[in-house]
């Protein structure tokens, strides 16, 4: 007989505005998970700026380069298609995975511009299905107060607003909003409890599914 299977990994998402704190709490849920569970997992993100696509990106947001609206909404969805096989088989291998921004980024961030979520949808198709995603809701005035909003093409207040509009349009039941105005640890504890009921689901069976759901 075959080997038995591991139990597949969680595909964990972290969404949110810019200055939300989805960077540092993905960090440090990540060494949790390592250290102190003692789990197999990685740390992505998107966009991955490691990949051809990912440099044209990276150039794109430092305004070194100007694209058509619908050519970069076209980028950041191929820089996620061209890491869908190694998330899968990671997923299937055991590993869960901790990404910091992913289809909804895409959506939301596109159609702030004043594209059709329709439209920017379905190249998202068929792409792996989170099995959590963690939004970190934090009002745009507060991410915009913390500072560190960088000269990247996005990081103004005025658009981070339309982004968020368009977050709350996407958002759906599935969906875990975590009140990121908390203190780090409080929103650290939730992130916590609610990664691992997911990594125990999938442990338990819960099969992959593709996007859009
Ligand atoms: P990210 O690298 O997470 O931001 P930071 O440099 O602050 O760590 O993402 C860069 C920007 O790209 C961010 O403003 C969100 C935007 N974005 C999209 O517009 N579409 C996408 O599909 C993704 C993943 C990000």
């Amino acid at each position: 007989p075959p080997p038995p299977r591991p139990p597949r990994g969680s595909l964990i998402v972290l969404e949110g505005l810019d200055r939300s704190g989805k960077t540092s709490q993905c960090a440090r849920l990540v060494s949790h998970l390592q250290d102190k569970e003692g789990l197999p997992v990685e740390a992505w993100r998107f966009p991955d700026r490691t990949t051809c696509v990912g440099s044209m990106i990276a150039a794109y947001l430092a305004n070194q380069s100007q694209l058509d609206d619908r050519a970069i909404h076209l980028l950041f969805s191929a820089n996620r298609w061209e890491k869908r096989v190694l998330m899968e088989s990671k997923l299937k291998s055991g590993t869960s995975l901790v990404v910091d921004r992913y289809s909804y980024s895409g959506v939301a961030f596109s159609a702030a511009k004043g594209l059709d979520i329709e439209w920017c949808k379905a190249p998202e198709v068929g792409l792996i299905a989170p099995d959590l995603v963690l939004f970190l809701d934090v009002p745009p005035e507060k991410a915009a107060e913390r500072g560190g909003y960088g000269t990247e093409r996005y990081e103004q207040l005025e658009f981070q607003k339309e982004v968020a509009k368009h977050y709350n349009l996407l958002r759906d039941p599935t969906w875990e909003v975590v009140d990121g105005s908390l203190p780090l640890e409080a929103v650290e504890e939730q992130i916590r409890r609610l990664t691992m009921d997911s990594i125990v689901t999938c442990q338990k069976g819960k099969p992959l599914a593709n996007l859009w759901l």
